[in-house]
């Protein structure tokens, strides 16, 4: 039991560091967490400070929940990866590391899916190209994301794949309350290159 505790640990701890605080601040010596949405994630950084840091953020909060899932595995604890990547997803949310203020769940679940479910990460990665391709809206995308991927799981029959999946979209669509309001008064930011 103690075991599974650390490792349920070891995984919000992974989560919570904070990739886009440390890169916008020892490459930019900028807190993205002060600009534009104010959210600590991919789409803010791409937003703030460009390309290559947005791509770097990114990938950062992927690997996060992708490590996180594979926990389990490497200390040989007899849990589902899934638990472990939840536990990565509240960490990146509320991190320990960064006050608590932290990012939307997105990368990091999509990295704990492209672990324990490789094609579904695949099947919802498309989807959410094709949704920003016709809204713009990487939010909106996000969120759409989040919704197939509750429809895919029910389709899979996998039952914990489908708990895990409607905890994250569930926390995904919380998580974007403020986009939501922002796109319903059309204030919402959309992406000018796709
Ligand atoms: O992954 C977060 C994205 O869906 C929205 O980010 O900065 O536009 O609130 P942001």
């Amino acid at each position: 039991m103690i075991q599974i505790i650390l490792v349920l640990l070891l995984a919000y701890l992974l989560g919570s560091i904070p990739s886009g605080l440390i890169i916008g601040k020892v490459f930019y010596k900028t807190d993205i967490r002060e600009h534009g949405s104010g959210n600590l994630g991919g789409t803010n950084t791409f937003r703030t400070l460009g390309v290559k840091a947005g791509i770097a953020v990114t990938l950062a909060d992927i690997l996060k929940g992708t490590l996180a899932a594979y926990l389990p595995v490497l200390f040989g604890i007899d849990i589902n990866p899934l638990l472990a990547g939840v536990f990565a997803v509240i960490g990146h949310t509320y991190p320990i590391f960064a006050g608590f203020r932290g990012g939307k769940a997105v990368a990091t679940s999509g990295g704990v899916l492209l672990f324990c479910a490789p094609l579904m990460f695949l099947m919802i990665f498309l989807v959410f190209f094709a949704s920003l391709y016709f809204t713009k809206y990487v939010s909106l995308s996000s969120m759409i994301a989040g919704v197939f991927a509750v429809i895919y799981a029910c389709i899979d029959g996998d039952i914990p794949l489908l708990i895990a999946v409607t905890l994250l979209a569930s926390f995904v669509i919380y998580r974007h309350r403020a986009n939501i309001r922002r796109i319903m008064n059309k204030t919402e930011p959309k992406i000018k290159w796709l």
